[in-house]
């Protein structure tokens, strides 16, 4: 955490950054309405960190926020952009930000987004404070991320569908989920929907786990089962699997990927209210001065978690939740 002189703020930018998350909307809106009620300007800059460099900014009014609350996306729109690992690509967004007389920023996305942010403002002393957004709850220091919750109901959502037809048909089902290096959502939506299998990331189910797993469960009358898979670094690896299980057992599994709809549509009430909280959050932390940190939730409260402690570290899913997975469905 850097401390700055919080005087010298009158301009605000907030900025959206990596994969979209529903949320994003609402958080914008909260950092945004929270500044100008402070009598703080507000821009936008679109697009995230290509944005930056290209100088896309826009102003940002209390009536430009209205009607934005309930939507999926982001207004702002969003990026990843590789060329920012670049240093002269970072000292050009810094005097794009000077020369539209921004002097700090409110970033919204995930633990690569805010690794960008604490560069810029190691190497141009831009204030910025974290706001994370993703649906895959990865970011070390919140127990939180906005866009989790309504990613998890979406997909339980369509597990519970894909039930009603598995069960009508007696067939076993492989559903992918989202989660790049992490099994947030793979668990929650597992435990939720009753499943009889999880994999991912951090957890080292083999196939012949699996297999045992349903054989178990047909020995005791059980016609049909869905296993749960993250995606990994490997969209698709379901049918991967798939393809193993036949192998190994002979069982044909329908595959189902999630994909992209996880991401999209309507945020729930729960991540509309850590967003409206989290975006006020950081506007709060640079008024008093903070930055180079994120705003988190942790044990129901806000708190704002310095870069350093939380970057590059590993949020891992509690085995507590992987156990009573494991237990509900042997
Ligand atoms: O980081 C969020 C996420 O949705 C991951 O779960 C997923 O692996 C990745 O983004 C997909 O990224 P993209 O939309 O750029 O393909």
């Amino acid at each position: 955490m850097s401390k700055f002189p919080a005087d010298q703020i009158k301009t605000i930018g907030i900025y959206t950054s990596g994969g979209d998350a529903p949320g994003m909307n609402a958080a914008i809106r909260s950092a945004a309405r929270i500044a100008l009620y402070h009598g703080l300007d507000v821009r936008g800059i679109v697009g995230g960190y290509p944005g930056m460099l290209s100088g896309e900014f826009v102003p940002i009014t209390q009536g430009s926020m209205g009607n934005i609350l309930q939507r999926g996306g982001t207004i702002l729109k969003t990026g990843r952009s590789p060329e920012f690992h670049q240093a002269d690509a970072r000292a050009k967004a810094a005097a794009n930000l000077r020369a539209a007389g921004i002097d700090a920023l409110v970033c919204i996305g995930g633990d690569g987004s805010f690794a960008g942010a604490r560069l810029l403002h190691q190497e141009h002393r831009v204030p910025i404070v974290g706001v994370p957004g993703t649906i895959d709850n990865d970011v070390f220091g919140t127990d939180f991320t906005i866009g989790f919750d309504t990613a998890v109901n979406i997909a339980l959502e369509a597990i519970d569908r894909i039930r009603d037809t598995a069960a009508s048909h007696d067939r076993l089902f492989i559903v992918e989920v989202m989660g790049r290096d992490s099994g947030f959502i793979a668990v929650d939506v597992g435990v939720a929907g009753g499943a009889e299998e999880i994999f991912f990331p951090e957890n080292a189910v083999t196939v012949d786990e699996a297999i045992d797993h349903i054989r178990r469960g047909m020995a005791r009358g059980k016609k049909s089962s869905i296993l749960i898979a993250a995606e990994g670094r490997k969209p698709g690896r379901a049918y991967d699997l798939a393809e193993a299980i036949r192998k190994k057992s002979g069982f044909e599994a329908k595959v189902c990927i999630l994909g992209h709809v996880q991401r999209g549509g309507s945020p729930t009430a729960a991540d509309r209210i850590l967003a409206s909280r989290l975006g006020a959050a950081a506007v709060d932390a640079l008024r008093r001065g903070e930055c180079d940190c994120l705003a988190g939730v942790k044990g129901g409260q806000v708190v704002t978690v310095p870069f350093e402690q939380a970057l590059g570290k590993k949020k891992t899913v509690g085995r507590e939740l992987i156990e009573l997975a494991r237990m509900l469905s042997y």
